[in-house]
């Protein structure tokens, strides 16, 4: 097991040092004053995170956006991150990102149209019915009730939101799974069952925790012809996504670190697989290793299954611990790493000479459903 931390290091081909792009950002950033706030997730690289107004998790990225009353969001993040924070801003607020090709490739395994068509499969095949044919879908169901309530996660297109906001569903994020789960079996009823989407692994991760067995739980894969037995079975149907970045960790991981060390501790991020959440010592939002890390106490030695940058940037602030990577080759998001402080110092300029580029502008009517599944999200 190594224990030096592998570094992770990018550049551009450009002229300019990262001295000059600090530079740059700090000069453009005290022009605009209170106009721009800037938002960044936690796998974002250090010579970002410096530069941002606030931290956190995609949650609590979402309610930074959802309170702030900025004229300019700069979303130093992924799509979906920027796509919810321009539905929670008034229209008069403008989001935009350093650059708009950072992108989720989890979030891209689930698309309206496949979407849609498990609906109505699931809908025409079992004994189900839409929460649209409901007055009031924020009422509980009653035993007999046979809803199918979606559940999207965050990392999901507006289009996705809008889709389970029109149909009576919720968000989730990894900070609130489990009580988004709980809010959508109580709008199912008995007879009914929860469609989850993109992230299988956090589906089953949560529903797990809430006590359910795996027979409790079908795969629904848009490339494959449907088991309809299995998935009538199940009270949890779970979309066929993951993430890359996530599923590289594993049990083995786990097992060569405390072999090493007996009492390190170990803790992943839900979107890794059952089996790695289940040999872990605790698993959480982004926010939640962060947490972990900072309240472990001093000489903990602390293997951390999520996104290199964050696990490196853990590492430096806590000098009397010792946190790694479980996986010893690096291991990037490589759409977070597409945000690069060239891209942020254009972006700031670009602000300031009134240029409108990578704007994300979600139109109204997807606003409009979307906000009523990320504020029934927002409530739970
Ligand atoms: P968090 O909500 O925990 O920050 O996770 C977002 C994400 O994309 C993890 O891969
Ligand atoms: Fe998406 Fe995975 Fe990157 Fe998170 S770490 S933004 S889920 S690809």
């Amino acid at each position: 097991m190594s224990l030096g931390l592998p570094l992770v290091s990018c550049s551009i081909d450009d002229a300019y040092s990262d001295e000059e792009y600090r530079d740059r950002i700090q000069k453009a950033k005290e022009e605009l004053g209170d106009r721009v706030m800037i938002l960044g997730h936690h796998y974002q690289r250090d010579s970002i995170v410096e530069h941002a107004d606030a931290t956190g998790d995609s949650f609590r990225l979402s309610r930074m956006a959802a309170d702030s009353t900025a004229e300019h969001i700069v979303f130093c993040g992924v799509h979906f991150m920027a796509e919810s924070a321009d539905i929670l801003t008034n229209d008069q607020q403008i989001v935009s990102m350093p650059t708009t090709r950072a992108g989720c490739s989890m979030a891209d395994m689930a698309n309206l149209p496949d979407v849609e068509e498990c609906w109505h499969t699931l809908l025409d095949e079992l004994d189900l019915s839409d929460p649209i044919s409901r007055e009031n879908p924020e009422e509980l169901a009653t035993e007999n009730d046979n809803f199918l309530v979606p559940v999207t996660y965050m990392n999901s297109s507006a289009a996705l939101k809008a889709f389970v906001g029109k149909h009576g569903g919720i968000v989730c994020t990894s900070t609130n799974a489990q009580g988004v789960l709980e809010w959508a079996l109580g709008r199912a009823g008995g007879l009914g069952k929860v469609l989850f989407f993109p992230d299988q692994h956090l589906g089953r991760n949560t529903a797990s925790k809430m006590g359910f067995e795996l027979d409790d739980m079908a795969v629904w894969n848009p490339q494959t012809i449907p088991n309809i037995d299995e998935i009538n079975r199940a009270k949890f149907v779970l979309w066929h996504g993951y993430c890359s970045v996530h599923q590289r960790f594993t049990v083995d991981q786990i097992d060569r670190l405390r072999d090493a060390f007996p009492n390190a501790l170990v803790v992943v991020h839900p979107e890794c697989d059952q089996k790695v959440v289940h040999a872990a010592d605790a698993d959480g939002s982004t926010d939640f290793i962060r947490r972990f890390c900072e309240e472990a106490p001093p000489g903990s030695i602390i293997g951390v299954g999520t996104e290199i940058n964050l696990v490196q940037r853990l590492n430096s602030q806590y000098p009397d611990k010792e946190i790694h990577c479980l996986d010893d080759s690096v291991c990037p998001c490589s759409t977070m790493y597409m945000i690069h402080p060239r891209f942020l110092a254009e972006q700031l300029e670009s602000i300031i000479n009134g240029d409108r580029r990578n704007i994300i502008t979600i139109d109204k009517q997807t606003s409009k459903d979307a906000i009523k599944a990320l504020n029934r999200m927002l409530e739970v």
